[in-house]
Parts: structure tokens; sequence; C-alpha cells
């Protein structure tokens, strides 16, 4: 292993609750996660319940009533009932999303219903329960609308916003840009597409009650400028039509590598009203957001098993764990970096370098390139990734036929299984 100047992981990245134990192990919401790793087995993700808890309430004190957590990100019954206590309404983008939150209890009316292709079924199924808002993505959701709005029982017309894309390119990865006018998603302001959708919307016989207007300019975002720009945009758009909402989406960036900064969650907030009272939005506006990210990433770490280490000199050493792509696909999707530690000796300096790589076939399958770590990893140690809370679950797979992990959520020096691990017969249960 090549020896680099030695960093100890930046407690930033853990949890709200996590705590370093005099002989180095790491505790979170009074749990020891060695003990607990022994006990559920590896690869897990284990989310720090406080951590989710907070995020919702700051998300809620920050933007107000209305604020909506970004299921996509990370969703589960437990999650959706968690969301729901807290005051945030829930951002769902598919009938099965929909599906999850309404059989852990959240009523319908705290539920937004996005997609860029919502089926028949889906809407009938948001649009039956009574929905909070929908956001109307097409003009062939309109079309689709206006026949299946009389079919619904009882007939209600359902509250809603239309997304627009305000022609914005923010700092992020392209495939996770939203903003831009060449987008899949809502309907282009430069082209006057939005424009003719909301005249649509207004006229009488609509089969919605138009509310407001909604852009989602991309992920993991760090600057507020983008934000900024896009309520400029939007409000230049929106004042005019004579309704009383914003909502800005989600995007807000967290830090997942030593040295990034990002603005909280009630920094984001604040930088959005300043910009929109810059640019002459009533404070009587609702300005409402759908961080999903922001909510989730640094709540949870996945723990992995050392199987193999394997020094090729002149190249590198790969570190291979018990998972891998199949639980974490975004090193692979979007080049996107994480940090790595022992959870035996969490604050430890890491002096050398090693490609943490998992257990799929393909050379591809890196969960940390160029990973720092301490000098005595072997193979046995338990090996953590911090801040794996957003978009690892929910995108894992069962590629190689390997069972998705299990998700435990540790609070007052209690841990409970939130979604049990997949078993080899749970590979056959769609399977003729
Ligand atoms: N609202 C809408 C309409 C969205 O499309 C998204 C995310 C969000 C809110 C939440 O965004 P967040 O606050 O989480 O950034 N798989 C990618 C991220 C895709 C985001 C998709 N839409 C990743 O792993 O980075």
């Amino acid at each position: 292993m090549d020896p680099r100047p030695s960093s100890a992981l930046p407690r930033e990245l853990l949890p709200d609750t996590a705590e370093i134990a005099g002989d180095g192990r790491l505790i979170v919401g009074g749990v020891d996660m060695l003990e607990l790793c022994q006990e559920v087995g590896t690869p897990v993700f284990v989310y720090d319940e406080e951590h989710l808890r907070r995020r919702c309430r700051e998300a809620v004190a920050a933007f107000g009533d209305g604020v909506a957590y970004a299921s996509k990100a990370f969703f589960c019954r437990e999650m959706a009932r968690i969301v729901h206590q807290e005051g945030m309404c829930i951002d769902v983008s598919t009938g099965g999303e929909t599906y999850v939150a309404l059989k852990a209890g959240v009523p319908p009316f705290r539920l937004i219903l996005h997609g860029n292709n919502k089926s028949d079924e889906e809407l009938l199924l948001a649009l039956n329960a009574g929905i909070h808002r929908i956001v109307i993505d097409s003009e062939d959701e309109i079309d689709r609308l206006e026949r299946l709005v009389p079919l619904t029982t009882p007939m209600q017309r359902p509250r809603a916003l239309v997304r627009v894309t305000p022609g914005i390119e923010a700092h992020t990865h392209e495939y996770v840009q939203t903003g831009q006018d060449d987008s899949k998603f809502g309907f282009g302001l430069a082209s006057g597409a939005a424009a003719a959708a909301v005249e649509r919307l207004q006229r009488s016989g609509s089969p919605v009650e138009l509310v407001g207007v909604h852009a989602h300019i991309g992920s993991q975002i760090f600057e507020v400028s983008s934000f900024e720009r896009a309520i400029g945009v939007l409000s230049e758009f929106f004042l005019p039509l004579g309704m009383n909402e914003i909502c800005i989406g989600g995007g807000l960036g967290v830090p997942y590598v030593e040295g990034e900064k990002a603005p909280s969650l009630t920094e984001w907030a604040a930088a959005l009203r300043r910009a929109g009272s810059a640019v002459g939005l009533p404070s009587s506006i609702r300005v409402t957001a759908e961080p999903g990210r922001a909510i989730v990433a640094a709540a949870a770490i996945t723990f992995y098993t050392v199987g193999t280490i394997k020094q090729l000199p002149g190249f590198r050493t790969y570190i291979s764990v018990d998972g891998g792509m199949s639980d974490n696909p975004r090193p692979v999707l979007y080049g996107s970096g994480y940090e790595a530690f022992l959870p035996r000796a969490t604050a430890a300096p890491r002096p050398y370098v090693a490609t943490i790589v998992g257990k799929h076939c393909e050379s591809g399958d890196l969960i940390v390139r160029d990973a720092r770590v301490p000098h005595d990893v072997a193979v046995g140690d338990l090996l953590a990734t911090p801040v794996t809370g957003a978009y690892g679950h929910s995108m894992a797979s069962n590629y190689n036929k390997v069972g998705r992990p299990p998700v435990v959520f540790v609070r007052d020096g209690k841990a409970r299984t939130v979604v049990r691990r997949e078993t080899w017969d749970d590979l056959l249960t769609h399977d003729s």
C-alpha cells in the first residue's frame, strides 16, 4: 500500500449522535456498531433515527408546512411514519412510493405526486385517495387527467402545480441536472410550453385547481446561487399568474468526502427567501421545497466485512468487501466519492491508500477509489462508508443475485431492523 499524508475520518461525515469510545469503537444512537454488526451481519445500512428526525424538524422550521421529503432518496414504511410524525409532507414519484406511504398510514393529503410519465393506474391511485398535490409534467398528462378526474369517487378536482424547466444548468453531475431546457421533465419556460400549460389549466373546465409552479434543477448542488437564479426565473413567470405557491424541488448537496462543505437546510431556505424577496415575491407566497438527500444522506453508514486484500505492486491495493455496486451504485453511475474507515478504530490515522471494491463480476464495481485506510486493515475487519443514507438502499439491486442488505434504525441505545435482509429464497419469489 502507498503511504500518503495521514488523516483521520472527518467527524462531520458521521451521523449526529455518533460517538467514538475511548478505545476507538464507533457508537451511534447509543449502540455499539461492532456488536450490532456481529448480531445482524454485513453488509448493513445503519441509520441514526435521531439524525433523521432532526433534519425533518429543521426542514419544517425552515420552510413551514408543506415542505416535503423526497422519498426516492430512501423509503420504507418506518421512514414514512417518521417523516410524517415530524411534520413533513412526502414527495412520491411512482405508484409504488405512493403505495408504501399509504400502507405506512400516511394520510393521502400529505402526499405530493410527481413523475414525467404517470400511468392511469398511478393517477387513479392518487386521485381516489385524495392526494395533497399533483405536479403536472406534460400535455399528455393533462389529457389523462381530463379523462380520469371525472371517473374518481368522490369526484374531486385535485390541487396541482405545473412543473417548469427554468433553463438553468446547475453545477452538478450531468445525469442529475434537470433544470436545463433540454430535459425530459416539465414544461420549458423558454419555449412557451409552460405558459401554454398554465393557460390550459386555468381555463374553466380544467381538471385541476392550479395552485402554483414547481421546478427541480438537479441534485447534489452545493451553491445556493443556482437555486437563487431558479427562484428569480420562476418568480418572473409566476408573479403575473395570480397563484400562491412556488416549490423549488430538492437538490441541496451534502458533503461526502473530506473538504466538502454544503449549506444547511436552514441556510438554504433563508437564501431562497432572500432571493425571492429581491425579485419582488410577496411574503404571502408559500415558497416550499422537497429535499431528499439533505434529510437522509449523512444519517446512515454502510458496514461491510473485508474478505480479501490484494496488493498489486506498482499498481494498487484492492480491498474486497461483501457488498458493492448492488448496495451502492453511485460510484459506478456518477463517479461519486466516499470515505472509508474501520469502526473498531474510528479516529485512527489513515496513512495508506487502497481501492475498496465489491464482490460483483465487473471491474467497475468500485465503492471507493483510492480510499485512505489505517495501516493495519486486515481480512475479517469491519469496514464502513459514511454518508450512504441517500440513493443507496433505494437504488440497490439484486445484480449477481446478491440479496439487498437490511436497514437498521438505532436510537436511545436500541436497534431495530426496519427492512430485513433479503434471503436466497427471496430471490425466487418472483420467479416461476
Ligand atoms: N424533487 C424532485 C422532483 C426530484 O426529482 C428529486 C430528485 C428531489 C426532489 C430530491 O432531490 P435531492 O434533494 O435528493 O437532491 N440518484 C441520484 C440522485 C437523483 C435525484 C433524482 N431526483 C444520486 O444518487 O445522486
